[in-house]
């Protein structure tokens, strides 16, 4: 735990998927390194975080956006204001709540994602990131956040999202249990574990989310299957979800 500021560790009612203090700083500590040594993040950068949850991400940004800025929004009110509260003391981390309706984490809301405008100006971000949050929302949704991260992002900007990705393999490890989930088709490209409330993990047909990035003009420079698919192939990612990285054209 060393540097890490203990007041950035959630109480046990916001542990959303009950890590150990261990994990939480870990998972944290993993994405910085790759934000940083893969994806070039710099100090100076001005990032946005949709879905940042509990600040299980943004707490090891902390540490190293010294000059450059963070926001981090989400629909669920009580993890926003506990996040307001926690990061009082980092002038460059600030938190928003966006009342979008999600059946799953937030089913009082009217709003819907398909239509929502980001309260943020254009090419306002260098970075944009989501973490575990495709992985709960729908097709047209998806393809709206899509284009407001492209509206969002500087030119050459880029944007890190995890998600559940179906191809023909994938289909193959599913069906002969190899992967720790098990989708079935929702509608014609989006696949879900739990029909009666699909919100709690959707899947994609991977092509059918190439197009929509190629549709929203980010292009694709890197996409990676995660553990979920096939853990003992994969035995050595530090990754559960798929990913892909794109940049603005
Ligand atoms: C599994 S949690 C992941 C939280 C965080 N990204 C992380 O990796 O620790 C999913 C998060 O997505 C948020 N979420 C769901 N639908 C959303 C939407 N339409 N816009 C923004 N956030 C959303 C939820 O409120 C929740 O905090």
């Amino acid at each position: 735990m060393d540097d890490f500021d203990r007041n950035l560790l959630p109480p046990q009612k916001f542990q959303i998927m009950n890590y150990s203090e261990k994990n939480f700083t870990a998972i944290g500590r993993n994405h910085l390194d790759y934000f940083v040594k893969e994806l070039g993040l710099k100090p100076t950068d001005n990032v946005l975080e949709i879905g940042s949850g509990n600040g299980r991400i943004a707490s090891s940004l902390t540490g190293y956006l010294k000059s450059g800025s963070y926001i981090g929004v989400d629909i669920m009110k009580p993890f926003i204001k506990w996040c307001q509260k926690a990061y009082n003391n980092y002038d460059q981390f600030s938190f928003k709540h966006i009342n979008i309706y999600n059946k799953f984490y937030n089913k009082f809301a009217f709003k819907k994602a398909r239509n929502f405008k980001f309260p943020f100006e254009d090419k306002k971000f260098d970075f944009i990131y989501l973490t575990s949050v495709f992985t709960h929302m729908h097709s047209e949704d998806i393809d709206n956040y899509l284009s407001e991260i492209n509206r969002m992002l500087k030119p050459g900007g880029s944007v890190f999202i995890t998600y559940f990705l179906i191809d023909e393999e994938t289909k193959k490890l599913m069906e002969e249990g190899k992967s720790t989930r098990k989708f079935i088709p929702y509608t014609e490209n989006s696949y879900t574990d739990n029909p009666k409330n699909p919100e709690s993990a959707m899947a994609f047909d991977k092509t059918f989310i190439e197009l929509l990035y190629s549709k929203n003009n980010l292009k694709i420079n890197n996409s990676s299957f995660g553990k979920w698919r096939f853990p003992k192939l994969h035995k050595s990612l530090n990754h559960n979800q798929d990913r892909i990285v794109a940049v603005k054209m």
